[in-house]
């Protein structure tokens, strides 16, 4: 459920009309709702209720300095994957006790960042690190609380790129060599092991690799207990999924999946963290466009958009689906016809979807991509030099710009031409 629906044919954010936002900031732009926001973080702090538990917002999916602000205010955790996002989470008001540290390359500079400013637990991804966190931790006399992501050899079965568990990919330490690992760890100075990580991968549509990825953990909480380790957190990754295209069966749910939390390691006594990204920011935003010409092709007809793989490159880099509706509903029962929905960047690959079918449009008309508030904005880039477009936050009936477009100028001024190039005076 999302707080993005039409009220008398006009599509809204909460209260407020798609269209009033267009005309103060412009197309396209980002919009978010701070209640889906809230009831996302909300369904998952639930459903672990009656374990000791942190729900850690992993910001990756969307890194809104309003946002993350929002979360902290909801007494969110929050996941963090580099220096630059843990200022962020420390920017947005998150104590260090709650920011956890994920990620399979963290430099030197990172973390003596975070073990200076404070920092929940790393989550250490490979040996080599191990020892680096260690002499790190050392040097700044601090001691690094510390888990192990074990890859668990669990197919996500998801996307390709963006599945972590199976032992091809580049993430965790083999679970088999674990105990070897816990055991170096116990030995090195500046460390102390306070717990298990895992992750299997994102847009997971079923229960099943979660479970058999959580009984693996919870057996090897009791192994690693037996020689001595004092597990005590189990961080149990992000990775649920959403609904993208709303004909499709919707995926489990967070009570669901809680379900399956308390079922595998419920009875093990540890604090539970989870690392939530996608559900909770998905489907809390869209990206509104405006249709800048209807071209008619051979065989195809094409809308073409405003927007572009720049701005929101799921498309492109995962054939992944967005539902795009048209911010003025269509009448019911409006005869559809397919178009190709693409953008002006100059390549083949800037294409949303092919035939899809779609009411009948004109230039100047609003379209909305559905579930674009995870991996959109923080996946942007300039590339053609199009602006990075606006993040708006609604609440209620107010909204603000959380992200202005920046100008031309500022993104030319970014650039410095060297002395040998500059004209001579
Ligand atoms: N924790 C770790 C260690 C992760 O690597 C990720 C996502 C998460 C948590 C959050 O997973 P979520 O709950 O959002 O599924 N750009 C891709 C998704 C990449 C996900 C990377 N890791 C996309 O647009 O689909």
């Amino acid at each position: 459920m999302d707080h993005f629906l039409y009220q008398k044919g006009v599509l809204h954010a909460e209260d407020v009309p798609i269209p009033e936002i267009a005309a103060e900031v412009g197309t396209p732009f980002y919009v978010y709702s701070t209640a889906t926001l809230t009831r996302h973080y909300t369904l998952f702090d639930e459903a672990l209720s009656g374990l000791d538990h942190l729900v850690c917002y992993a910001m990756k999916a969307n890194s809104n300095q309003a946002v993350l602000a929002l979360m902290a205010r909801l007494g969110a955790g929050v996941d963090v994957v580099s220096g630059g996002e843990y200022r962020r989470a420390i920017a947005a008001g998150f104590p260090g006790e709650r920011i956890v540290f994920s990620g399979v390359g963290k430099t030197v500079e990172e973390m003596e960042t975070a073990l200076e400013g404070g920092v929940r637990q790393f989550n250490v991804e490979s040996e080599p690190e191990l020892r680096r966190l260690s002499d790190v931790a050392s040097r700044l006399g601090k001691t690094a609380p510390i888990t192990v992501r074990v890859n668990p050899d669990v197919d996500a079965r998801t996307h390709e790129k963006i599945s972590t568990g199976k032992s091809e990919n580049k993430f965790g330490i083999p679970i088999s060599r674990a105990r070897e690992v816990y055991a170096e760890a116990a030995g090195l100075p500046g460390l102390e092991v306070v717990g298990i990580d895992v992750h299997i991968g994102s847009q997971l549509t079923e229960l099943e690799p979660f479970e058999l990825a959580y009984a693996k953990v919870a057996d090897l909480t009791r192994a690693l207990r037996a020689e001595g380790h004092g597990i005590r957190r189990l961080d149990l990754g992000g990775g649920l999924g959403i609904p993208y295209e709303r004909s499709n069966a919707a995926p489990p749910l967070p009570t669901e999946y809680g379900e399956v939390i308390k079922r595998t390691v419920g009875d093990l006594g540890c604090e539970i963290e989870i690392e939530p990204g996608r559900l909770i920011a998905g489907n809390a935003g869209i990206l509104v466009s405006e249709v800048i010409y209807v071209k008619s092709g051979e065989g195809r007809d094409f809308l073409i958009l405003d927007a572009a793989m720049n701005d929101l490159i799921r498309p492109a880099m995962y054939g992944a689906w967005h539902d795009i509706v048209p911010v003025n509903e269509a009448t019911p029962g409006a005869e559809l016809q397919p178009f190709d929905i693409v953008g002006p960047v100059c390549e083949t690959g800037d294409t949303f979807t092919r035939n899809r079918p779609m009411p009948e449009l004109a230039a100047g008309d609003l379209v909305a991509f559905r579930s674009a508030g995870a991996y959109g904005a923080v996946m942007a880039s300039e590339y053609n030099t199009r602006p990075m477009i606006p993040e708006v936050l609604v609440n209620q009936h107010q909204f603000a710009v959380i992200r202005a477009r920046p100008t031309f100028d500022e993104i030319i001024n970014r650039d410095t031409i060297p002395h040998w190039l500059e004209d001579p005076a």
